[in-house]
């Protein structure tokens, strides 16, 4: 039970006739300073019943409240301010967290079911985008959030793998393409011919009738068209696993854009049949003005298919492979009202499970406040931003501990951990500025400065040779233990916020406040002295290092023994 739980029963326990325990829950406060308890009452809403002044209820309940799961209750005016038992909630606490240990927080409530999250996604022959890379990584981390409460999670990389773009590419790579330079550089080189393409086009429009024509080749399984594809996918896949290793993400399908290929003529037929596609100007939409949103173009007038028909095919093949709990797509902001249109045609379609999909979008990464563009040559290569994080990450390293045996290691993973933490820790749909300097400092709300709070940790613990024994009754009550034995307490509530939210910053933010806590108590208690308490700080500082230990787990992130 938790502290609110605590305070709301013994409140119950003496108004059960006037208000029920969900009344009391809801009335309960969280104090906004220290000094005033951990729980507060506000006796106003009983005032009517008793015809008291809220004062005088107030002191009536706290006589009537007995038990030894409080150290004191003040009365404060209106208010019954509750202190908990220091003692008995550290010893449930840590014992708890001693049997539990990373599984502390560990819930049933997904009961096994799928959930499909599409996430990353990026774009053949393009470079993997910032965007690409907060789906990624956020994608990462509510999978494993969800399969902590119980969830299966299935990591989906939908590639764009499908589209016209492949016409001019083929176009441009037999026109002034080398097979050389696609195997050294794939994303380089593709992208260049694309730009060439462009340039090229604009003094000779035929092109775009070869690209046109190659496309189509493509679509109706021409070999060589097909065969070159398939190479300008691979190529462009090995490059994104690159990246994909650097952050220790794996995905269980792969299945993009063109996978959907033969499942679309269904997904058209079933809308015919259910009249729901008009014809536009040759096109074929279907009219969404009772959401109040544009008509989804289903098909153009040239009979190709777009994004939505794909993603439509995806969205019932993810239903009936999977037999999804929900289906949930991490994808950025701008695509908001495609994922509004996708549910209402599914809707349209009769699929109640529609409502199991959700959009879970994310704002941008900005340097100077300005959109990073990838236009215009000027890409920020991924690659380069983590390779660079680790050597910043490894210089401080070799300053703090330069006899770290396994430095390169650690490095790796607090200079990747730091870019994946500081992509997590605010709200998801805030814009946030790059600034790497920032981003892997020690100091701060930062990656480094958690994981280096669990090194810490794990330091004292091998100093003193410490083994935690769930047997055994710990407890603390000086308020400093106190501050960290709450955070602690909250954090089954925390997975379960960040998993109705999915929002990893509940579970970053969580991270660093422990982080903060602790530090605070290791800087006012001598937590090696030899008193009868001893052994409980340590199981305290055991307790705190698995718990953030965990809150890194879910974050994607390592958190190394020693830095
Ligand atoms: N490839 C798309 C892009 O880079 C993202 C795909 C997202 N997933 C989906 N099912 N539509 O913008």
């Amino acid at each position: 039970m938790n502290n609110k739980e605590i305070v709301a029963k013994a409140i119950y326990d003496v108004v059960k006739e006037d208000l029920s325990l969900e009344a009391v829950t809801q009335l309960l406060e969280n104090p906004k300073s220290v000094d005033h308890g951990d729980v507060a009452f506000p006796a106003f809403s009983l005032a009517k019943v008793y015809r008291k002044a809220p004062q005088q209820i107030a002191a009536d309940l706290a006589e009537k409240i007995a038990g030894t799961d409080f150290e004191k209750i003040e009365v404060v005016g209106p208010y019954l301010n509750f202190f908990m038992n220091k003692k008995m909630v550290s010893q449930a606490v840590i014992g708890q967290i001693a049997k539990d240990k990373g599984h502390y927080g560990d819930s049933s409530i997904g009961e096994k079911g799928n959930v499909p999250i599409d996430m990353s996604s990026p774009n053949i022959a393009k470079p993997i985008s910032m965007g690409h890379l907060r789906s990624t990584v956020i994608g990462n981390s509510i999978a494993f959030i969800l399969e902590k409460i119980g969830y299966t999670p299935i990591r989906i990389n939908h590639l764009g793998d499908w589209g016209t773009q492949f016409g001019k590419l083929i176009v441009g790579y037999k026109k002034w393409g080398s097979e050389e330079a696609v195997k050294t550089a794939p994303i380089t080189e593709l992208l260049r011919l694309y730009v060439q393409f462009h340039e090229e086009a604009e003094t000779q429009p035929e092109l775009e009738e070869e690209a046109r024509a190659w496309f189509k080749k493509l679509e109706e399984g021409d070999e060589e068209a097909t065969e070159l594809w398939q190479w300008f996918r691979t190529e462009s896949l090995k490059e994104f696993d690159k990246i994909y290793s650097m952050l220790e993400v794996s995905f269980d399908s792969y299945n993009g854009e063109a996978f959907y290929n033969d499942k679309m003529d269904e997904i058209v037929t079933m809308l015919e049949e259910k009249h729901l596609l008009q014809e536009n100007e040759g096109a074929e939409i279907v009219d969404l003005s009772a959401y109040d949103l544009n008509p989804a173009l289903i098909k153009k007038s040239d009979g190709a298919t777009l994004y939505i028909t794909r993603d439509l095919a995806a969205a019932v093949y993810r239903k009936r492979n999977y037999d999804f709990a929900k289906s949930i797509y991490v994808v950025g902001n701008e695509q908001s009202n495609h994922f509004k249109q996708l549910k209402a045609v599914l809707k349209e379609l009769g699929f109640d499970w529609s409502q199991d999909m959700h959009h879970i979008p994310f704002g941008l990464i900005t340097q100077g406040g300005k959109k990073l563009s990838t236009r215009k040559g000027k890409i920020v290569l991924l690659e380069e931003v983590l390779n660079e994080a680790v050597e910043l990450a490894n210089k401080q390293i070799m300053e703090k501990n330069p006899d770290l045996p396994n430095r390169d290691e650690v490095a790796r993973q607090v200079g990747i951990g730091s870019v994946i933490f500081h992509d997590l820790k605010n709200d998801r749909l805030n814009n946030f500025d790059f600034v790497l300097e920032e981003v892997v400092r020690f100091e701060g709300e930062t990656g480094p400065y958690v994981q280096y709070t669990h090194a810490r940790a794990m330091s004292i613990l091998r100093k003193a040779d410490f083994t935690i024994d769930e047997t055994k009754a710990y407890a603390l009550d000086d308020k400093d233990s106190w501050e960290v034995v709450k955070l602690l307490q909250k954090f089954p509530d925390v997975v379960m916020q960040a998993a109705e939210k999915y929002e990893p910053s509940v579970i970053a933010k969580h991270a660093i406040q422990v982080a903060q806590a602790f530090n605070k108590y290791y800087a006012h208690v001598k937590i090696l002295t030899d008193d009868e308490q001893k052994e409980s700080r340590l199981a305290l500082v055991y307790a705190m290092a698995t718990i953030i230990k965990e809150d890194l787990r879910l974050l994607g992130l390592h958190a190394p023994n020693e830095m």
